[in-house]
């Protein structure tokens, strides 16, 4: 797409105006996503100069979380290429994290101040998710609530931004468009804990059932676990590298007590939310489209 080739052209603009060589070398060997974050805000507010600066702003800051991320979760490939903790060391990611993350919010500051505002209070959460993500993983967690609440926190709560900061910049009714977002930033959460579990290793471009063993209880082992009457054998698979055996065991509980299929039925429904929100907003179609593409996406 034209469009997010602009915005990747921003963010290199970005990074040159710090002045630092080795920023842009460490720039090229970051592997590109999927965009998600700019896809919804080009389609909301349009492509203007205004929007595809907050494009390149946003994909800066979910690129430095993500650099940290890495380090954090002790990661050596991202998007099925070597980290840049791997390649360099954790050091370097975490430095280079730094510089994307402050210079987009030196440019945050010369944006609307509610946008300002909003991108950067979303930031907050996203940290405080991480910290929830990684604590959860100390024990199994069984609780739903503790799931939604983080998931929400450290993937939502950016793109939920997103969404409403675009509907700032158009004029349009924000709220709605938060929601949208919010939903899709869930539902999509929702999808990858379903991937890691239904799709091999080579469409994740890493370990199939990785989750699980890395102490994260993600959607389908909730309901797994609240619907199994005996317990203890996957409570005892916890945090365990899983022979074929009990991997396939896990997943044929998950068909049997309808686990996956509730989990992809959980994400639908905050689809269908979120398409009720903007149903009636122009260029509605392509928000209904990136939804349904999200929900139904293979990696
Ligand atoms: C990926 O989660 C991680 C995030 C979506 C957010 C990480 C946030 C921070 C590290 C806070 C710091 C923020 C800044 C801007 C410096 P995951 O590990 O579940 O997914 P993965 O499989 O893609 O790694
Ligand atoms: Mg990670």
């Amino acid at each position: 797409m034209e469009e997010l080739q602009q915005v990747k052209d921003q963010i290199k603009t970005f990074v040159k105006e710090c002045n630092d060589e080795k920023s842009l070398v460490l720039l090229d060997k970051l592997a590109t996503g999927k965009m998600l974050r700019s896809k919804l805000v080009l389609k909301i507010a349009g492509v203007t100069e205004q929007s595809v600066k907050l494009c390149a702003v946003i994909e800066m800051i979910h690129a430095a979380s993500l650099l940290h991320d890495d380090v954090i979760d002790e990661a050596d490939t991202r998007r099925g290429q070597p980290s840049v903790n791997a390649l360099y060391d954790n050091k370097t990611s975490i430095m280079f994290g730094d510089i994307l993350y402050s210079k987009a919010f030196t440019e945050l500051t010369s944006m609307p101040h509610e946008i300002a505002h909003t991108v950067s209070s979303a930031v907050t959460l996203l940290s405080i998710g991480e910290m929830l993500d990684v604590d959860l993983t100390d024990s199994f967690n069984s609780s739903y609530e503790k799931y939604n609440d983080m998931i929400y926190k450290k993937t939502a709560s950016l793109i939920e931004a997103s969404a409403k900061s675009a509907a700032i910049l158009a004029g349009l009714p924000k709220e709605n468009y938060a929601l949208y977002g919010k939903n899709l930033g869930l539902a999509f959460q929702m999808i990858d804990d379903i991937l890691d579990i239904t799709q091999d290793s080579d469409t994740l471009g890493k370990p199939a059932m990785l989750d699980f063993v890395e102490g994260k209880v993600t959607i389908p082992y909730l309901l797994l676990h609240e619907r199994l009457e005996d317990k203890s054998k996957l409570e005892s698979l916890y945090k365990k590298e899983l022979s074929n055996e009990e991997s396939s065991w896990i997943k044929e509980m998950m068909k049997e007590t309808n686990a996956l299929a509730d989990s992809i039925k959980l994400a639908k429904d905050l689809g269908n939310e979120a398409i009720e929100a903007v149903k009636d907003e122009k260029d509605s179609e392509t928000l209904i489209f990136i939804m349904k593409a999200m929900i139904e996406r293979e990696f």
